[in-house]
C-alpha cells in the first residue's frame, strides 16, 4: 500500500432528480409535474442549498464524488443556464474526481446542441435518452412528439459534439408491437452505433386511455418476454454485452453509476423530491412533493421523508442483491468489503437457483445467466429478502393489475 492510499478519500456517488417534464406523456409512472418557470427557479436555488448543506457535513467532505446520475422526469426540462448554475454549483462546494462519470436523461427532443454542448463543458458525458420506440406509429400510440426521423437526428447530433456515452432506452410490449417492429427499433438502435441500451417493459398504466384512443392492444405476455430474449440475444450477436439485467453495452462502455455504487457498496447522495439514497448504515427517501421540498430546504433541513437503519443482516442481503442486480457477484470482493463468503450464507438460495439455470457460481463468482436469467433479475435477486421484505413477484408482461393494491 502506497501513502497515496492511506490518504485517498472513499468514493461516494450522487444522485440528482429533476422532477419535471416539458410535455407529459399519459402513460408515464414516474412523479412528475409539467415545467413551470414559476418554479424551476425555486426548485434549483433549492436544489443548490440542499448540495451545499450536505458538503458541509464532515461524513460527505471525508469523500470524494467519483460518480454521479441526474435522472428525471426530464432533467434538460431545465434551462441551459439552470443545469451549468447546478453543475458550477457541485463542482464549487464538493470535492469532484476530476472526469467522473456523470449522466443526464433526457427525452430526444429536450436536448439542442446549445444544451448538450453545455452540459458536455460542464462535465457531463454521458446523455441517456428515452427513445422508446424508432417507429413513427408507435411514438405516436404512446402520445411521445416527434418521430423516428427526429430522434436520429438528436442522436447523431450528439454523437457528433462528442459525447462520450450515449444510452437509450426502448420499450417492448408497447401498443401494436410487433416482433417485425421490435427488430426495426434494434437494428436501427446498432446501426446508430449508441454506447447502451436500456430496455422497460411498457406497464400500461392507461388502459382506460388506450381504449378511448383506439390503440391497437399491447401484444400478448408471451410475446412480451419473447421480444426481451430476442433483443437480448441480437444485441449479444452485435457486440453489445448484457448488465443490469435489462442493459446492453459495447465492451468499455458499461455505466459506472449502478456498476460501481452497486458492487462496492458505494454511498449514494440522494438529491431532489423522491430521490433515494443510502449514507453510512441509513437508507432513506426525500420529500416527494416539490413545495415541502423547497420548504424543507428553505428552513435548512434536509428534506428526509423516509428513512431506515440497515442492520447488519440486510446489509449482507442488500449486497448480494445488487450483486446480483450487476449481473456477477465476485467472492473474492465480497469478502473483502463484507468479511464473509456469500456462498457460505445463502447455499440453499443458491442452489436454487442454480437448478433454475439462472445462476452459476464458481470459486470466482456468482453470476446470473442470460437472457432467461438476466430477464428475471428482479425475481432472482428477491431470493435474497429478508422475510419482512418478501412482498410481490417480479411483473411480466403488459398487464400490472393483478399487483395494482387497490384503496381500502
Ligand atoms: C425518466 S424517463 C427517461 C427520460 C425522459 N423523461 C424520457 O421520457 O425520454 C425513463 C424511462 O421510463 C420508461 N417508461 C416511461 N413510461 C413507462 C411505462 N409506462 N412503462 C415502462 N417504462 C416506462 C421509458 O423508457 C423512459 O425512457
Ligand atoms: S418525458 Fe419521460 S419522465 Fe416525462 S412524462 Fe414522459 S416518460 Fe415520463
Amino acid at each position: 500500500m502506497c501513502e497515496e492510499d492511506v490518504f485517498r478519500k472513499a468514493p461516494m456517488g450522487f444522485y440528482v432528480h429533476i422532477p419535471f417534464c416539458n410535455r407529459l406523456c399519459f402513460s408515464c409512472p414516474y412523479i412528475k409535474h409539467q415545467t413551470d418557470k414559476s418554479v424551476t427557479q425555486r426548485y434549483v436555488d433549492a436544489l443548490k442549498k440542499e448540495m451545499s448543506n450536505y458538503a458541509a457535513r464532515p461524513y460527505v467532505q471525508e469523500h470524494q464524488l467519483t460518480v454521479g446520475y441526474i435522472g428525471g422526469g426530464t432533467p434538460t426540462a431545465l434551462s441551459t443556464d439552470q443545469l451549468v448554475d447546478l453543475l458550477t454549483h457541485m463542482k464549487a462546494v464538493f470535492d469532484m474526481k476530476p472526469g467522473l462519470e456523470i449522466s443526464t436523461e433526457s427525452t430526444p427532443l429536450d436536448i439542442s446542441e446549445q444544451k448538450a454542448s453545455a452540459l458536455l463543458a460542464h462535465g457531463v458525458n454521458r446523455i441517456s435518452l428515452g427513445v422508446q420506440t424508432f417507429i413513427d406509429q408507435e411514438l405516436e400510440d404512446l402520445g411521445r412528439a416527434g418521430n423516428a426521423a427526429m430522434i436520429i437526428d438528436a442522436i447523431k447530433m450528439l454523437q457528433r459534439i462528442g459525447v462520450p456515452r450515449i444510452n437509450i432506452d426502448l420499450m417492448h410490449g408497447l401498443n401494436g408491437q410487433t416482433m417485425e417492429s421490435w427488430h426495426q427499433s434494434l437494428q436501427t438502435a446498432v446501426d446508430l452505433g449508441v454506447s447502451s441500451v436500456s430496455f422497460y417493459t411498457y406497464m400500461e398504466f392507461a388502459q382506460i386511455s388506450t381504449k378511448r384512443r383506439k390503440l391497437p392492444p399491447v401484444p400478448p405476455r408471451e410475446m412480451v418476454d419473447e421480444m426481451f430474449i430476442y433483443a437480448a440475444e441480437f444485441l449479444t450477436r452485435n457486440g453489445y454485452e448484457g448488465y443490469f439485467g435489462d442493459c446492453f453495452a459495447l465492451p468499455g462502455q458499461r455505466p459506472a453509476y449502478g456498476s460501481v455504487t452497486w458492487t462496492e457498496e458505494m454511498p449514494i447522495i440522494p438529491m431532489g423530491p423522491t430521490a433515494t439514497g443510502h449514507l453510512k448504515d441509513y437508507w432513506y427517501f426525500n420529500e416527494p412533493s416539490i413545495e415541502l421540498y423547497i420548504d424543507a430546504i428553505n428552513e435548512g433541513r434536509l428534506p428526509i421523508a423516509m428513512g431506515k437503519q440497515i442492520t447488519a443482516d440486510e446489509a449482507l442481503r442488500r449486497a448480494v442483491m445488487l450483486g446480483i442486480k450487476s449481473s456477477r457477484l465476485d467472492r473474492k470482493r465480497f469478502v473483502e468489503l463484507h468479511g464473509v463468503d456469500f456462498a457460505q450464507l445463502f447455499p440453499a438460495e443458491i442452489a436454487d437457483l442454480e437448478a433454475k439455470g439462472l445462476v452459476r457460481l464458481t470459486d470466482e463468482a456468482m453470476e446470473v445467466v442470460g437472457p432467461k436469467g438476466w430477464y428475471y433479475m428482479d425475481n432472482i435477486s428477491k431470493a435474497f429478502y429478508s422475510q419482512e421484505y418478501r412482498r410481490y413477484p417480479q411483473h411480466l408482461g403488459a398487464n400490472i393489475s393483478p399487483f395494482i393494491i387497490k384503496a381500502a
